[in-house]
């Protein structure tokens, strides 16, 4: 017999039309998926496993981070203060070179960890080594979407890494009760030659999975790319045929008005991750245009070796707080249309709009609760500019994905932190030489 669990709450936000804030609101769950969401209703002839009510709280959908590096949360504060390339050639790749297998999974878990304690229920990654990644995702409960990272520089290693991606599909996709999803996961244009892409887009169609790929990260990027292809990355793409896919594109940070058109003709989606692109001194993506548009934009952390957290309260604080200083324009993405990009535009970016993202009735149970009762979310007058403004995601203090409890009140109900915490310390002070 399935679960049935009631969430009740003083403020309810879900998406319909557009952001609806319900007051007294609460959300029934069957079997993992959400049979009413709305104004709570009489409830003396429901009879529940479970009912949680949270007074001075407020129920939401669950934070989408739509680009990460999971595992790389190994070397966080291992280098910092260094330009992109500097930082891949020196510092991150030979690093890389050490990890094993198993680093992947417990680098993974950390990462799970700190995402789930900040209200993050679903993410997308992008790495090695990925069925470690993978077990990860299915032990913690998260809804994760996965993608073998591939570079196509060496022939030989290039068709065995698409191997290792096709692999990924087909043990992986829909597993976990279909909490687990896998892309295909081409590095970037200037790891992946243009024949390359071409093959790993024939296998992204015949697999029918989509595609998600660095895009358009750094002005080196675009620089290297017209000297060598004639083309900007996005020209580039669309020629090659990649952006025919579903594919969710990272960072697009350096874009011409032209390649915006691109993405929206090609609805291709975006992940924005302000936080990463700021600290890499890659600059800042065009977001208010991109959203004018029309381009579906979500938003990612990137890896904690960039970030440096997977905090997702803070990048949508970031990107709204960005366009609004660079234009002068203190109207320009309100917290709302943040809020957007970080639930139901990432569920989109995901390919799983049906699913997750709005709380919205036969969706997943994909949510969190936020703690009001604090000096810092008092008074209450807008719960949106609260949410985003305000809160930090240490107010989150229930974690729930496909009706699972993963934290409550600050306890990680399916992974053992502290084992996570001992191991990872022990690998990363083996793959740094320390
Ligand atoms: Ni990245």
């Amino acid at each position: 017999m399935s679960q049935k669990i009631l969430v009740q709450a003083d403020w309810l936000l879900k998406w319909g039309e557009g952001l609806e804030i319900i007051p007294r609101g609460e959300v029934e769950i069957a079997g993992g998926i959400i049979s009413y969401s709305g104004p709570a209703r009489e409830n003396k002839e429901r009879d529940f496993t479970r009912v949680i009510r949270g007074k001075n709280r407020l129920i939401m959908p669950g934070l989408i981070n739509t680009h990460t590096h999971a595992a790389m949360s190994l070397f966080r504060g291992y280098a910092d203060d260094m330009p992109l390339q500097e930082w891949l050639e020196k510092r991150i790749w030979p690093v890389e070179a050490r990890l094993k297998k198993k680093d992947i999974y417990w680098g993974t878990l950390l990462a799970i960890c700190e995402m789930i304690r900040g209200g993050t229920t679903c993410f997308a990654d992008m790495y090695f080594y990925m069925g470690e990644a993978a077990k990860a995702c299915l032990e913690s409960g998260i809804r994760a979407s996965l993608s073998q990272g591939l570079v196509g520089l060496d022939v030989i290693k290039g068709l065995a890494a698409l191997k290792e991606g096709k692999e990924l599909v087909r043990d992986w996709h829909g597993e976990g009760e279909g909490r687990i999803t896998v892309m295909l996961g081409p590095h970037a244009p200037y790891t992946c030659p243009p024949g390359y892409l071409r093959k790993v887009a024939e296998t992204a169609e015949l697999l029918h999975v989509p595609i998600h790929i660095h895009l358009a990260e750094t002005k080196k990027e675009i620089e290297e790319s017209l000297k060598n292809e004639g083309k900007r990355p996005i020209e580039l793409m669309e020629q090659i045929g990649l952006l025919r896919q579903d594919v969710l594109a990272a960072h697009c940070v350096h874009l011409t008005p032209g390649e915006i058109r691109i993405l929206a003709e090609n609805k291709t989606a975006v992940a924005h991750n302000p936080g990463s692109n700021l600290k890499l001194g890659s600059g800042v993506a065009p977001l208010a245009d991109l959203m004018q548009n029309g381009v579906l934009v979500s938003l990612g952390t990137d890896s904690a070796a960039s970030n440096n957290n997977l905090d997702m309260v803070e990048e949508m604080r970031l990107a709204t707080l960005l366009p609004k200083g660079l234009r002068g324009d203190p109207t320009i993405v309100p917290a709302v249309e943040a809020i957007r990009l970080a639930t139901v535009n990432g569920a989109g970016a995901l390919f799983l709009k049906e699913k997750v993202g709005t709380l919205g009735e036969g969706s997943q149970a994909d949510l969190i609760m936020i703690n009001l009762d604090q000096p810092h979310l008092h008074p209450l007058h807008s719960l949106p500019a609260q949410i985003v403004y305000s809160a930090l995601s240490s107010d989150v203090e229930l974690v729930m994905v496909d009706g699972n409890i993963l934290m409550e009140k600050g306890d990680l109900k399916t992974l053992d932190e502290e084992k996570i915490l001992f191991e990872t310390a022990k690998i990363s002070s083996r793959l740094v030489g320390q």
